[in-house]
């Protein structure tokens, strides 16, 4: 007898949900994808316990009659796709017939369904076999429901990250999919806790809105374009607002939320040098496209797709994006570049920021700058070259404005300003949080922000973190949340935005599953990144000085927090060996 055997379908759709069914929030998209492919006009999503415990998926779509919906309890049912043809062009969110049969393999799943008022059939499954059908009430639509994911696959469940990092999963696949569907309604609760509540909008800037709140969607510049059979249009974010979190960027290409390179590539190319390197614009990016030419069919999850000519895809959107970008509006005002103004931008922060060296930023620095080269001997005049026996080092001149050229006792040093400013700012940081003292700055006029529903997330459940780092918040109804104070030494960053990194850097942090010690670490540091001096800031002698000797200071004046060097040196004898004196 041979040993290979043709595996069952309970087996076969167990190994498919372990592609299929990533985590909760995998589950809520195959379930919202369905509900959107059956025409709804109403999606509710209700969760416990960060999806862990339950999620319930319910619509107003176009329902199944009791056969149809015993078959799509099967592995490759689907009314989505009939012939090899139709592969080749989906213009429907699900094409495999495998998210439904593979959910119910790894949970207690029922399926409450009707294609006409009052006629609904039940189906109850349990861990993939069906346990009773029977005849219930329901208005047109289907509802969904899948309690204890993984109950039967216990190497699965104890992959489940807390139930905070499972919701917030879940509110941002949410907000995606209600952010690419404007005329629908959608609705997100946890434990009646309501995360999202988007009527049926206008139009797509009304639905960013509803999910991100009025603040950001103001800020957004909308485009659109058309050409060679390609649609491009969305949202583009300013430079100047500019985070430096990759998860303000969502493409959907017709329709469907993706990952895809090129069209990263592209949004990149039409920011070009107007963006610091690691900052990332706000952007809602739409691709349609005839469905033939694209290929969904090729992962798992359904979120990466191939174009067929991708140059042309790319170009399209790369100039889309540009034209936004050459508008006025994602020019900054001038009143936005004034610090002091009621809406604080990096760069009015960054010359806040500095008011600690400001004072004799006044004095030209230049006149040390080696690009002045006769400027130099006066250096020696004012016997500067001598390292003071009480410092570590000293400094000589400012270059480009960024890099702080000093000596000390073994060599010539070059100070890159703004990671050696991050380091002095994060040691600092770090100590008073741990110790429980930090420095709050009260503002002066308590700010209420908006925060997105992931945002929102997230703080409430590190509430107490955000406390501990100097933050004075209070809820302040739905999503908002009032700011009363700040920690004291980046109280020049525009608060909203500080708090903005934060929560991203949080959420980031807890996906990553570490612990309470690194979560504090990354946001001491995403603090400090925000708080230090950036490069093209000139610098007077005094401003220089006291950066050295803070940084002498530290405890690794090396490198940042980042891992980057800070200090690059040529020691006397590598002078002299270059010079061959030696
Ligand atoms: N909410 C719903 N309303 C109406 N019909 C539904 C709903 N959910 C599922 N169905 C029906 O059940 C079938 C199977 O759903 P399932 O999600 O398993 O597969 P699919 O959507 O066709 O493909 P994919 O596996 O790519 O999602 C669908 O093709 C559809 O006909
Ligand atoms: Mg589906």
């Amino acid at each position: 007898m041979g040993r290979i055997r043709v595996l069952d379908d309970h087996l076969v759709n167990r190994i498919a949900a372990g592609e299929v069914v990533e985590r909760p929030a995998a589950v809520v998209k195959e379930l919202v994808e369905n509900s959107l492919d059956a025409g709804a006009s109403s999606i509710e999503v209700r969760v416990e316990d960060g999806g862990r415990r339950r999620i319930v998926v319910a619509d107003d779509g176009e329902g199944m009659e009791r056969d149809d919906a015993l078959l799509a309890l099967e592995r490759h049912a689907t009314s989505k796709l009939r012939s090899f043809e139709d592969l080749a062009a989906i213009a429907t969110l699900g094409f495999r017939g495998e998210a439904l049969p593979s959910i119910a393999a790894v949970s207690r799943f029922f399926l409450r369904t009707a294609a006409r008022d009052g006629f609904a059939t039940e189906i109850e499954v349990r861990a993939g076999r069906i346990v009773e059908v029977r005849e219930v009430e329901r208005g047109r639509g289907t509802t969904t429901e899948v309690g204890g994911i993984f109950f039967n696959v216990p190497a699965r469940r104890k992959f489940l990250r807390a139930a905070p990092t499972e919701l917030a999963h879940i509110v941002r696949t949410v907000a995606h999919y209600a952010l690419a569907h404007p005329s629908v309604r959608f609705v997100l609760e946890h434990e009646g806790r309501r995360l999202i509540d988007a009527p049926k909008a206008a139009d797509r800037s009304e639905r960013i809105a509803q999910v991100h709140g009025r603040e950001l969607a103001a800020k957004l510049v909308p485009f659109a374009a058309e050409g060679s059979g390609i649609r491009v249009s969305g949202f583009a974010g300013r430079p100047v607002d500019a985070l430096a979190r990759r998860d303000v960027q969502h493409v959907f290409v017709n329709g469907r939320l993706v990952q895809d390179r090129v069209l990263g590539h592209a949004i990149a190319a039409a920011y070009g040098n107007t963006l610091a390197r690691g900052l990332y614009p706000a952007m809602l990016l739409f691709v349609d496209i005839d469905p033939s030419r694209v290929d969904v069919n090729v992962h798992p999850q359904k979120t990466e797709v191939r174009f067929d000519r991708s140059s042309d895809v790319h170009d399209a959107v790369r100039a889309a994006v540009a034209s936004a970008l050459s508008h006025g509006a994602a020019v900054p005002r001038l009143q936005d570049l004034r610090p002091g103004t009621s809406t604080p931008t990096p760069l009015a922060s960054v010359a806040a920021a500095l008011t600690r060296y400001e004072a004799v930023a006044e004095t030209p620095v230049r006149a040390y700058a080696p690009q002045d080269g006769v400027a130099a001997p006066s250096l020696l005049e004012e016997g500067a070259a001598a390292v003071d026996p009480g410092r570590r080092a000293v400094p000589l001149a400012q270059y480009k404005d960024s890099y702080i050229v000093a000596q000390d006792r073994e060599g010539l040093l070059i100070v890159d300003q703004h990671v050696a400013h991050e380091r002095v700012l994060f040691e600092r940081y770090l100590k008073e949080t741990e110790r429980g003292e930090v420095h709050v700055q009260r503002l002066l006029f308590p700010k209420t922000i908006e925060l997105s529903a992931d945002e929102a997330v997230v703080l409430a459940s590190e509430a107490g973190e955000f406390g501990r780092l100097g933050f004075l918040l209070e809820p302040f109804g739905g999503n908002a949340v009032k700011l009363d104070g700040v920690p004291a030494f980046a109280k020049d960053v525009a608060p909203d935005r500080l708090l903005r990194e934060l929560l991203g850097e949080a959420a980031r942090t807890r996906s990553a599953a570490t612990g309470a010690d690194e979560l504090r670490r990354r946001l001491v540091t995403s603090a400090a990144c925000q708080a230090a001096i950036k490069v093209n800031y000139p610098l007077a002698r005094e401003g220089m000085q006291r950066l050295l000797d803070d940084l002498f200071q530290t405890e690794n004046p090396t490198t940042c927090p980042h891992g980057r060097p800070i200090i690059f040196r040529l020691t006397l004898d590598e002078i002299e060996r270059a010079f061959r004196r030696r």
